[in-house]
């Protein structure tokens, strides 16, 4: 079955054609980075006012990238929430166009449940159940997958998410935008050990918190009077960077004992950031655990996860009317 993916939940406008939810054939990403970056973050109005600009080219694109026609498309899937109103009603509306001129079945799609299946666009394909990290913009969650929709939030951060962490700090470091690429360039450079800054852990719980480690490097930053050196800014990346990463590897791996499953998976944007990739390589190996990742550019937002989560859930008998609504803070187990 041929699934056209539409995702336009933030700032990117996404389209996609995947076969049998494990092919993908085209995935078309239209950034908006640069509308963006004058405001140092991602303004709701611009962004949806370029998803209406550009949906259309960025459909036809994926088509002919596909070698298709529009009349191939067999199911159209649409990311219908959580993400900005705005912009994921511009993806909706186009979904549900196609989707009755084309008259073939529609599927509203969440977002997270997109970023678990990114695996699942590679090979090897992940057996069940899967202990998955995914980490973005806006969550930060660990996540028991059983089965194609059948998922169980283990852990999820208490304020910031990891993405957003990153982005925050980026900018406060003069790092630009978005902030979480800039970091992972910046670290590379410098010393992870340098500054020794705070790993938040509750008791008995997966969840994360990003807030502490936030007011650790702002008061480090401040501490040094306007005199930091690149080297230092460099120092100070790579030390937070460091912090984050320890959190998001020791929670996931101690999922994976918890729950005494064997093969864990990462998703989201901060899972392309390079020390995370090579931190859980490591990690899992020593823990005798399999690791699938996603590449760079399945982490990142993009439609053909979200034409493939779309495709389980066709196979699974799941589709939706015309009604498909968008909902900004759509969870997981809705
Ligand atoms: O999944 P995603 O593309 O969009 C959301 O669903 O939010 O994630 C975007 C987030 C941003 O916060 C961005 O800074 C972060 O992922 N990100 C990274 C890297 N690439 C993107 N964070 C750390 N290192 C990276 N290399
Ligand atoms: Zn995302």
């Amino acid at each position: 079955m041929k699934v056209l993916g539409i995702e336009t939940s933030c700032d990117e406008t996404c389209a996609a054609v995947v076969i049998d939810g494990r092919e993908a054939v085209s995935n078309v990403i239209a950034s908006q980075v640069d509308l963006h970056e004058c405001f140092g973050g991602v303004v709701p109005e611009v962004a949806s006012r370029r998803h209406v600009e550009v949906i259309t080219a960025v459909v036809e694109t994926a088509l002919s990238n596909a070698g298709m026609a529009l009349q191939d498309v067999q199911a159209v899937a649409v990311t219908r929430g959580p993400g900005l109103e705005g912009s994921l009603l511009v993806g909706v509306c186009a979904a549900k166009a196609y989707a009755l001129a084309l008259d073939v079945p529609l599927v509203g799609v969440n977002h997270i449940e997109g970023h678990l299946h990114s695996v699942f666009l590679q090979e090897p394909q992940p057996e069940f159940p899967v202990v998955c990290l995914v980490v973005s913009g806006g969550h930060s969650d660990i996540i028991l997958m059983r089965d194609h929709g059948d998922y169980l939030l283990l852990g999820q951060t208490r304020d910031d998410a990891a993405g957003e962490a990153f982005d925050k700090i980026g900018r406060f470091l003069g790092l630009g935008y978005p902030g979480g690429p800039a970091i992972d360039r910046a670290a590379r450079s410098g010393n992870p050990r340098r500054f020794e800054f705070p790993r938040s852990r509750f008791p008995d719980s997966l969840d994360f918190s990003f807030s502490g480690l936030k007011t650790a490097v702002v008061r480090q930053v401040k501490g040094l009077n306007g005199a930091e050196s690149d080297a230092t800014v460099a120092d100070i990346a790579a030390s937070f960077q460091q912090a984050v990463v320890d959190m998001l590897v020791d929670n996931t791996l101690e999922a994976a004992r918890k729950t005494g499953v064997s093969t864990i998976s990462l998703g989201g944007g901060v899972a392309a950031n390079s020390s995370l990739r090579k931190r859980m390589e490591e990690e899992a190996a020593l823990a005798g655990l399999k690791l699938l990742l996603p590449t760079p550019e399945l982490c990142t937002d993009n439609a053909a996860m979200i034409a493939s989560a779309g495709y389980y859930r066709l196979v699974r008998g799941q589709s939706d009317t015309l009604f498909l609504s968008t909902d900004a803070s759509l969870s997981l187990d809705a």
